[in-house]
């Protein structure tokens, strides 16, 4: 039987005070030639890079169509690799970043377990990044712990070898690509009613430990007169930090615990699952909350145009029945995260130019 060795803690000097600077004061850091970098806060986006690249994701999927628009996608980035370290369970996530990359001809390496790498005989999780710097030129990584994305990209930008970082996702914090996939779908699903400029949506589920809902939330700061709904049992409310962040940019929210009512209201019905993986005794929590689940018959109460979405995975937020309406947006949504990182991997290594604008 093997040991289990305890990890090596590394003092990097200077990365706590970093850490808990103000976010604003961040965003240089994750910057190269005045372009984004590092993806690893929703907080960086600005309403031009989110038009800009919701443009390029549409430009990819009408050109992979095409047997011709497909293969010169992959020769984009033939020459370059990326890795995948997603040590958090993930099905969506993952699979499109990988497919994203298969899409642009990046080749893929890949850890899901610690017990696989070196990390098990003790060593650091900044030397295991830094070993993965010295193969790729890209590194996405879905982690459980708050903050190891941007400790990633930090470390890495002091040295030699600065490669390229994407937060996949970290802890109950956030999931800045997901809030972009997350527009990318809104603002597809009411490109006919003038987008998401001026809608009322609604949030609903475990608000306090839901990364994806806290990065959308975020990006609201781009978006002229939008309403929040946050709908949630008593205990799992949004948390202050993102109500401070709304009041500072004036969007309107407000919140309730009774999702019916919120209904008729809402444009779009962003549902979230019970995050239990978060609780100190899983166990101990209710996972089931009915009240705040979308059943077959609110479909009659909502608004023709509503758009219904969930990241995924559900547990009992939303019945399958729901699944056929058109206004179940869920599906393609997940879709669109395939398209939408292929965007922003072609984005961030600078070869949009060459995404050509005839297969729009
Ligand atoms: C996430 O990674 O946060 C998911 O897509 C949403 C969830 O796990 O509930």
């Amino acid at each position: 039987m093997s040991a289990i060795v305890e990890p090596t803690c590394q003092i990097y000097e200077g990365w706590e005070e970093f850490y808990h600077g103000d976010t604003d004061d961040k965003k240089d850091c994750f910057l190269a030639e005045g372009k984004l970098f590092d993806i690893i806060f929703a907080q960086q986006f600005n309403r031009p890079f989110l038009d800009y690249i919701c443009n390029l994701a549409n430009q990819i999927r009408r050109m992979a169509k095409t047997k011709m628009g497909s293969q010169k996608l992959r020769s984009l980035l033939a020459h370059k690799r990326a890795m995948l370290y997603f040590v958090q369970p993930s099905t969506r996530t993952f699979l499109s970043f990988q497919n994203a990359c298969h899409i642009l001809g990046l080749k893929v390496s890949e850890t899901r377990e610690t017990s696989t790498s070196s990390e098990v005989k003790g060593e650091s999780q900044e030397d295991t990044i830094r070993t993965f710097a010295s193969y790729v030129n890209l590194i996405i990584v879905r982690h459980p712990e708050a903050g190891f994305a941007e400790k990633t990209a930090w470390v890495l930008n002091q040295t030699d070898r600065p490669v390229p970082v994407i937060n996949g996702g970290s802890g109950p914090d956030q999931h800045p690509t997901q809030a972009m996939l997350d527009i990318y779908t809104l603002e597809r699903s009411f490109k006919h009613i003038g987008g998401l400029d001026g809608k009322k949506i609604a949030m609903v589920g475990d608000l306090k430990r839901g990364r994806t809902v806290r990065s959308l939330s975020y990006l609201m700061k781009n978006y002229r007169d939008v309403t929040l709904y946050f709908v949630s049992p008593q205990i799992f409310r949004m948390k202050d930090d993102i109500k401070a962040f709304l009041n500072k940019h004036g969007i309107k929210f407000y919140e309730s615990d009774d999702f019916r009512s919120i209904m008729p209201e809402a444009d779009a019905i962003y549902m979230t699952r019970i995050q239990q993986e978060y609780a100190d005794d899983p166990s101990g929590e209710i996972d089931a909350y009915p009240d705040f689940h979308f059943k077959k018959e609110h479909l009659g109460i909502i608004k023709p145009h509503c758009t219904i979405m969930h990241p995924l995975p559900r547990r009992y937020e939303i019945d399958v029945a729901v699944d056929k309406d058109p206004r179940a947006a869920y599906w393609r949504q997940e879709r669109n995260g395939m398209w939408l990182r292929a965007a922003l991997i072609a984005y961030i290594f600078g070869v949009e130019k060459e995404i050509g604008t005839e297969f729009l």
